[in-house]
């Protein structure tokens, strides 16, 4: 079987770390992730939103459409986090070619793949030339794992170009709001074009399994119906609601993520790593040396994200100031 169909492998999976370096869970500091290590401050759920199924007109789409000021011809729909949505996307095209600009949150090209589509990982600057050849398109922007931010301008040449050939851009913005970079969700109720987000990431929500899509309004309907009634559960709209609609803390949620990328990077380039990458939640590090340097701050309860092609470490961000000093003599002793 191969490592595709098998499952991915992805941060977070602090159990593992456990068993495998023999250091208990809670000793743990975990940067092998991209969420933010502030949450949102969920509120107190009341008691019926436990008890009663969710409904669709409970005023989460009028909040979800002001939050990414879409116009009234978009579709916007919940989904219980980006990945359902990105997961069942290919059964909604007959079998066709699809292009994954990679390296990239390989869950698109596996469900492309597993859907039957013919896939093609592309690097950023073969797309062009690869366009003639695909129908769909797949960018994660910014990228995750590298950070890579995709101009706007680019996205939209690419999209022009597809939908002419009757194809589609997905456009996965699971760590836009944690950058400087421009959604193309207010455009997305242009046909071929398809914006999912996620509250995993930015809003530091993954556990609640809640995000969105952004369509057309035919193709959202797809997605509603492949998905099935109640896919998100009646807590997770609610809490969903009071996020987006909590400016406030969005505004210094942003502040607070951009000094700590900023602090991250110090760190790392002191310690002659070179931090790239457009978004605050992570630091990307092209490192010849990743796995000695990932086993060595595994042996310190140190979890980060390695990547072997090309071979570099992830760096999520410390969220104390005791976790910030004990990545900083981890960090030390490598040098
Ligand atoms: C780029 C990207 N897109 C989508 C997802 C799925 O996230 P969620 O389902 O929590 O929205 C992830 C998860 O790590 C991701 O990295």
């Amino acid at each position: 079987m191969s490592r595709l169909s098998q499952g991915l492998t992805h941060g977070g999976r602090l159990n593992q770390a456990a068993r495998q370096w023999g250091i208990p869970r809670r000793d743990w500091l975990d940067l092998s992730t991209g969420i933010s290590p502030y949450g949102y401050p969920v509120p107190t759920i009341p008691g019926a939103v436990w008890q009663r199924l969710p409904e669709d007109d409970d005023g989460l789409d009028a909040v979800a459409r002001e939050w990414l000021r879409l116009p009234a011809g978009a579709g916007c729909l919940p989904v219980a986090g980006s990945q359902p949505a990105l997961q069942t996307l290919p059964a909604l095209r007959p079998r066709c070619r699809v292009g994954v600009v990679s390296p990239a949150y390989a869950e698109h090209a596996r469900a492309w793949q597993q859907a039957g589509h013919d896939v093609m990982v592309l690097a950023a600057d073969a797309v062009e030339a690869a366009l003639p050849r695909l129908d769909v398109l797949v960018c994660v922007n910014p990228n995750n794992p590298t950070g890579a931010l995709l101009p706007a301008e680019t996205l939209r040449r690419w999209h022009q170009r597809l939908t002419k050939q009757g194809g589609w851009l997905v456009v996965d913005e699971a760590f836009l709001d944690a950058s400087n970079g421009v959604s193309l969700a207010a455009e997305a109720h242009q046909s071929g074009l398809i914006v999912l987000r996620s509250l995993g990431k930015f809003f530091g929500l993954a556990g609640l399994r809640a995000g969105l899509m952004v369509a057309e309004p035919m193709l959202c309907l797809a997605m509603q119906t492949a998905l099935g009634p109640w896919a998100m559960s009646h807590p997770a709209r609610y809490v969903m609601t009071q996020a987006l609609q909590d400016q406030a803390w969005q505004q210094q949620q942003r502040e607070q993520l951009r000094r700590d990328r900023q602090r991250l990077d110090n760190l790392l380039v002191a310690a002659s790593l070179t931090p790239k990458g457009a978004s605050d939640l992570f630091a990307w590090c092209p490192d010849g040396q990743a796995p000695q340097r990932f086993e060595a701050l595994a042996r310190q309860g140190i979890l980060v994200r390695y990547f072997t092609e090309p071979a570099a470490l992830r760096f999520g961000l410390p969220g104390s100031e005791s976790q910030w000093d004990r990545l900083q003599s981890a960090i030390s002793a490598l040098v």
